[in-house]
């Protein structure tokens, strides 16, 4: 059977991670070879060998700070010697960040958060693009979030640079169309994570706290994202580009 990403090479974010391990997982699943990107050398080993013991595609770990721009430069410099191109690029990185209002939050923890969440993408983008220009193009997709809709009290570095991730692929899409680059944006509602446990004592703290926001009356699984993402990587999507799709259950409809 002929997979929906056969040929294909994707740059894969925080794939040592729930969301982007899932999406990786179907990438290869589809036929993709995939670069799995992450400071956790671990999950990201743990993502790769299950993408090698069951899926058509390929994984190749990779440990890296996303954050930082020698080691994303040298991330894509060596993602393209070892598959020779790249045709889709997630960037889903994430910092686990303090919770407290503007008054309480360091200034220094505001700037890791935005480093780690906004200026990961920028530079992501900035060294992976004119390799995709020069595959023909392609099609880049960043998780934001509904926190980038709507707000949630506490976390200003959190909810900001969610938003600025949606602005800053609708800028890029612009850009870099005549790359016949496609940009887009992901925005999950809560999604059953081990991420959640950062902020309550248990998944039941979790549950009771966001179920009732979505209409749809359960949280989100990392699969279901990682659909969205399958349909924003392949031809399916052929004419979406600046947009935010979000995969919410319909928390931001009310
Ligand atoms: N889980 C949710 O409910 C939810 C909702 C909306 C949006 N999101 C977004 O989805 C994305 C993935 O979230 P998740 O729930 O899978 O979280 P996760 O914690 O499972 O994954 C995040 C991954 O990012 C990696 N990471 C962190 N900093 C990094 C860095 N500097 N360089 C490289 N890798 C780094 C971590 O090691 C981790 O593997 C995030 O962008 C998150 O904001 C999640």
């Amino acid at each position: 059977m002929v997979g929906r990403l056969d040929g294909r090479v994707a740059f894969v974010t925080a794939a040592g991670g729930a969301i982007a391990g899932a999406i990786a997982r179907l990438f290869a699943a589809e036929g993709a070879k995939v670069w799995c990107v992450d400071i956790r050398q671990e999950t990201v080993v743990k993502t790769v060998s299950d993408i090698e013991s069951s899926s058509p595609g390929h994984g190749a770990a990779c440990v890296a700070d996303v954050s930082d721009e020698a080691s994303v430069r040298k991330a894509v410099d060596d993602a393209v010697a070892r598959f020779g191109k790249i045709d889709v690029v997630v960037n889903a990185a994430a910092a686990s960040e303090a919770v407290g209002d503007v008054v309480e939050m360091p200034f220094a923890e505001w700037q890791r958060v935005l480093n780690v969440n906004l200026s990961s993408v920028f530079l992501v983008c900035k060294y992976a693009a004119p390799h995709m220009r020069d595959a023909g193009g392609g099609s880049i997709i960043n998780i934001g979030s509904t926190f980038g809709r709507v707000v949630v009290p506490r976390r200003p570095g959190y909810t900001t640079t969610k938003a600025a991730v949606i602005q800053l692929s609708k800028s890029m899409a612009i850009d870099l169309a005549h790359w016949h680059i496609r940009v887009n944006s992901i925005s999950p509602g809560a999604i059953e994570t081990a991420r959640l446990l950062d902020r309550h004592p248990d998944m039941e703290a979790v549950r009771e706290r966001f179920v009732p926001k979505h209409p749809i009356g359960r949280l989100g699984r990392p699969e279901e994202i990682a659909q969205a993402a399958l349909y924003l990587a392949t031809e399916a999507s052929s004419f979406v580009t600046a947009s935010d799709l979000l995969v919410d259950g319909g928390y931001t409809a009310i």
